[in-house]
């Protein structure tokens, strides 16, 4: 507890931020660059200066800070309005964008089906995606290979969570998952989305601050802008005509699983149970906003760090060649019981999430007058943390943080590390509910992958931030079969 704590305004301003759209013009015209020079400034906490009265945003900029507000002080913070905006027309009130009450009944009910001894029997599932998606491959072909993981990760998450055995991303479902996903990448920070924050906060101080038919009529109006009110001009048609046909096809596989046996193993089969269990059975809008939550939060994420993994150990012929020796050492079929055989494989997909971290930034706001790292933030300050600044940070990660290095993931070297200086599934009550999906996934993935072909990179790929860090050009490759 701080003896004396300072008001906001004299907290430091994060560099940049000269112009009048202030760092929302930094971040809109360079995004990473302007997260790189964040992560060359050591102060714990920057302002960010916003051109809007009455918005408050900054950076903890620092693990100890992170874990004030991740951690200890989780309860005092929110999901950000801005990613709520930005994730609302697919993912809704999914258990990755509500708050409250909602989200804790969520996270209870959902945890076991994600805790790693439940997910074990999905690993025969990863395995033979695995193999079906590169069955296509040709010797010496040239392949982009984020394009592959994706089409794999979406087969391991249509057959993970709706048991589908044909999921590709040439099905209409995928195509539309990708254009809310892009939705949601492009407007953050848009003016249509900045406009929506302050009217949502306008409302909000409008229904505490009155009672009666105008507290009411506040309240019914805050609750209509939670959702993107205006869906205009062809980017808003084409997300308008992908969230319909997201809505029919889930509707209808909640319908059949329904009608079903239940004897199915799957993750859809898993949620509708354990709604029952608890007694308040879950609606069809909420599991559809559950099934497409984790569609969308385990494809993406994992497939850019499984692309990511292989670009970086293509540069290092002493970490490629130990990873072909353990995938060699468990065989054509890995399962579960295998990991610990693939221990430089993990560290590998470890380190790639360290320098290409695929949710390199995300936010909360505070639910109510918080004091900071010494600072007094006032309520709905948005607190911004990012993994890409903290995990290239110079002193955090030693004097090389830009080297891969998958020893950085030795027991005994992480022991010396501050506990949140590595964040790609952040952290606290909020962290990745499917965190052991993708440690089982990823090394049984590159175990399958590299065990079948050698994977040879064409040209150093660069991070393109968008709804993740992407690989700007997809990772080019040629792939050579192993006999
Ligand atoms: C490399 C792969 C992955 C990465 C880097 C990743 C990253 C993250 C991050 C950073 C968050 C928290 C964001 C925040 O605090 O605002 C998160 C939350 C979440 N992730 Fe993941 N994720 C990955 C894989 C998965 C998978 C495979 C699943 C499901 C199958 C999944 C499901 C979720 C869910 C449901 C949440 C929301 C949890 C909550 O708020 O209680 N993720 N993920």
């Amino acid at each position: 507890m701080q003896a004396h704590s300072s008001a906001f305004d004299s907290m430091p301003i994060a560099p940049g931020g000269e112009g009048l759209l202030g760092h929302n013009a930094d971040f809109r015209a360079d995004r990473l660059g302007t997260l790189r020079r964040l992560s060359e400034v050591t102060a714990p906490v920057l302002r960010l200066s916003l051109p809007l009265p009455g918005i408050h945003a900054m950076v903890a900029n620092h693990p100890d800070v992170v874990e004030e507000t991740l951690v200890d002080k989780a309860r005092l913070f929110d999901k950000s309005d801005m990613l709520r905006f930005s994730l609302y027309p697919l993912a809704g009130e999914g258990i990755f964008t509500s708050n409250g009450e909602l989200w804790r009944r969520q996270r209870k009910l959902m945890a076991p089906l994600f805790h790693p001894k439940a997910l074990e029997a999905y690993a025969p599932d990863m395995v033979a995606c695995s193999r079906r998606a590169i069955d296509r491959w040709r010797d010496g072909e040239e392949l982009a290979l984020a394009a592959e993981t994706t089409r794999l990760a979406m087969a391991v998450a249509g057959k993970t969570l709706f048991d589908a055995d044909t999921f590709t991303e040439a099905d209409d479902l995928g195509r539309a998952l990708t254009v809310a996903l892009d939705w949601a990448g492009w407007v953050i920070g848009q003016p249509i989305a900045i406009a929506h924050i302050v009217a949502r906060r306008r409302l909000q101080l409008l229904s505490e601050q009155n009672t009666g038919w105008l507290r009411d009529a506040a309240l019914w109006a805050e609750r209509k802008v939670r959702g993107p009110a205006v869906l205009v001009g062809a980017r808003g048609r084409e997300l308008a005509s992908s969230i319909a046909l997201l809505d029919e096809r889930v509707q209808k596989m909640i319908d059949e699983r329904r009608r079903s046996s239940g004897e199915q193993t799957d993750l859809l089969t898993r949620l509708l149970a354990a709604s029952d269990q608890d007694g308040t059975v879950m609606s069809d809008r909420q599991i559809r906003d559950e099934i497409l939550t984790l569609f969308v939060a385990g494809h993406e994420t994992t497939a850019t760090g499984l692309a990511w993994t292989i670009h970086e150990a293509c540069k290092d012929r002493r970490v490629y060649d130990e990873m072909q020796r353990e995938a060699d050492s468990v065989g054509d079929d890995p399962g579960a019981a295998d990991l610990e055989k693939l221990d430089l494989t993990t560290r590998a997909f470890k380190e790639a999430l360290r320098l290409y971290p695929p949710v390199y930034i995300f936010g909360r706001d505070a639910n109510q007058a918080v004091t900071l790292a010494g600072y007094d933030l006032p309520r709905s300050t948005n607190v911004m943390v990012s993994p890409f600044v903290l995990h290239r940070r110079r002193g955090l990660w030693g004097d090389d943080p830009e080297r891969f290095d998958p020893d950085r993931f030795l027991p005994e070297r992480e022991a010396k590390r501050h506990r949140y200086a590595y964040l790609p599934f952040s952290a606290g009550p909020r962290i990745c509910l499917g965190i052991h999906f993708a440690y089982l996934e990823a090394p049984l993935v590159l175990a399958t992958l590299m065990r079948r072909f050698r994977f040879e990179l064409l040209e150093e790929d660069e991070a393109e931030p968008s709804a993740t860090l992407r690989p700007r050009r997809g990772v080019r490759v040629r792939v050579h079969a192993r006999r």
